[in-house]
């Protein structure tokens, strides 16, 4: 077994191999080919339900909107819809979606900080549950297209809640310094141009969304009291009850795996990419809280995405090649950011094991990259440690930088491991698997470098393998345009 790793539920290992669901991986990579997305139907049925359930036991008005932005294939939308929960979106692309995959216009609510005139024009027809304002210049939008269809828009007002809490700076949305929300300045022309179009805008609620892998449950207790606070200002000042809050999304999936005694943890500070408590039950305290603070009537809404699909995915990556930087061994491997953007983006830690060699420990520190063709294309952080030799340089003329100042830094600043722990005799031809990578993979996934965008299979409840989405095609790299230019020759 890979000593550094605990396994989560669905994934075992026989004869050597890793498994999900009782489904031999290396042989599914085998028969579906590599680089290969698998999800579990079992997982995020589960994870639908427990969501589902959690929230009705903290409030019984909660309800559950799945953001679509951490994965909207048709068919992952069709289990979540079929467990009973509704969906965010934000885009029309995503309404669409949404349309297509059944749910109907009163499941939907609709963020986004630019949307065109064409999308609230669609959302205003559709007649969905709820716009989520971003500004009072999109109120006034509304305002417009709404007066031009002669129908109401049902809209919530998203709000800045001045509180911290994500992972990263670049999902941190809480707070002013971000592009999110309407300040105080800006909800008081909000209101004004409510007041100013009674026949064209309803304001049934008000949101907030404080950022994604939010660890600490303190955050969202913040934004339920910050919430509380401005219900009841909003409603003052529009002569009329909300009838609905929502809290957003941002619940944590813990990506660590963690076991004591792997040098892993040693090696860097991962404590942003493990979760304290199941995003489920931590959701459940949160509506409890909203019970307390609201009036019985209140409908509770909240949009977890990531915590929803993010441990029913992984991706399986065939090692290509190999090599040795001094005494360090490096691996290859098949799947770059182009299907991870968020490993370069954002400098998401994904656990990997060798999925081929379960059986043997994980005793070996690699440096493990990807195939693109540039630097950054690791996972590690090149950018953190690049950064961190030039601070320590400077640093070191500074008198008294003593060892835990420095070593704090460094924390900060070099984000991932700098290697990750396999086993000895990973080499091409292994498929190492990359864990947790059901949330926000398959919406990012591009063709950089002429690379086809992988293939996804869903092992489902009564043990099918079901396409998710298969791989691109060689003429799938060319633009229906290109085409064109092909088939005029
Ligand atoms: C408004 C809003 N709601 C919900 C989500 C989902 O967040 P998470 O995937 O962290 O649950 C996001 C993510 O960006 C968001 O912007």
């Amino acid at each position: 077994m890979n000593t550094s790793t605990t396994l989560s539920a669905g994934l075992g290992s026989a004869a050597g191999h890793l498994t999900l669901d009782g489904h031999d991986l290396v042989e599914l990579a085998a028969e579906h080919g590599s680089p290969l997305f698998v999800f579990s139907e079992r997982r995020l049925a589960a994870n639908a339900a427990s969501f589902r359930e959690a929230a009705r036991a903290g409030h019984g008005r909660a309800r559950i909107f799945f953001a679509s932005k951490a994965c909207s294939n048709l068919h992952v939308l069709k289990v979540i819809r079929a467990q009973g929960l509704d969906i965010e979106i934000n885009s029309g692309g995503e309404l669409w979606k949404a349309l297509q995959a059944g749910f109907a216009p009163r499941q939907i609510v609709f963020n986004g900080v630019a949307k065109s005139v064409a999308e609230i024009r669609e959302a205003v027809t559709q007649g969905i549950q709820a716009i989520n304002v971003d500004s009072a210049c999109e109120l006034a939008r509304i305002a417009e297209v709404a007066t031009g269809l002669d129908r109401k828009a049902t809209v919530s007002l998203r709000l800045v809640p001045g509180i911290g809490g994500g992972a990263t700076a670049g999902i941190q949305t809480g707070s002013a310094a971000s592009k999110f929300g309407m300040t105080e300045d800006e909800l008081r022309t909000a209101i004004g141009i409510a007041r100013d179009n009674p026949r064209a805008i309803d304001v049934a609620g008000l949101h907030i969304h404080i950022g994604s892998q939010v660890l600490d449950i303190v955050d969202f207790a913040q934004g339920v009291a910050f919430a509380a606070d401005a219900a009841r200002r909003l409603a003052g000042a529009m002569g009329s009850q909300l009838r609905h809050v929502n809290l957003g999304g941002g619940y944590p999936i813990d990506y660590t795996h963690r076991q004591q005694g792997s040098n892993q943890v040693a090696q860097s500070d991962l404590s942003a990419f493990a979760a304290p408590e199941a995003a489920p039950s931590m959701l459940g305290e949160v509506a409890a809280q909203a019970g307390r603070q609201f009036a019985a009537e209140m409908e509770i809404f909240f949009e977890p995405g990531r915590s929803m699909v993010g441990d029913c995915g992984l991706l399986l990556s065939r090692v290509e090649s190999q090599r040795y930087r001094g005494t360090t061994p490096w691996l290859y491997l098949d799947a770059g950011y182009n299907l991870l953007l968020d490993s370069t983006a954002t400098r998401w830690y994904y656990h990997m094991v060798n999925a081929s060699r379960m059986a043997e420990p994980a005793d070996t520190a690699f440096r493990v990259v990807g195939p693109l063709c540039d630097s950054a294309d690791c996972f590690f952080d090149v950018e953190g440690e690049y950064l961190w030799k030039a601070v320590k340089a400077r640093l070191g003329d500074v008198a008294g930088a003593d060892d835990a100042l420095l070593d704090d830094l460094k924390r900060r600043i070099v984000r991932l491991p700098e290697t990750r722990d396999l086993p000895a005799a990973s080499r091409p031809g292994d498929l190492v698997a990359l864990l947790d990578t059901g949330a926000y993979s398959l919406e990012e996934m591009f063709q950089y470098c002429g690379r086809q965008r992988a293939k996804a299979i869903m092992i489902g409840i009564d043990d099918s393998i079901v396409t998710l989405r298969e791989r691109d095609r060689p003429e799938d790299l060319l633009d229906v345009a290109e085409r064109r230019l092909l088939d005029a020759v």
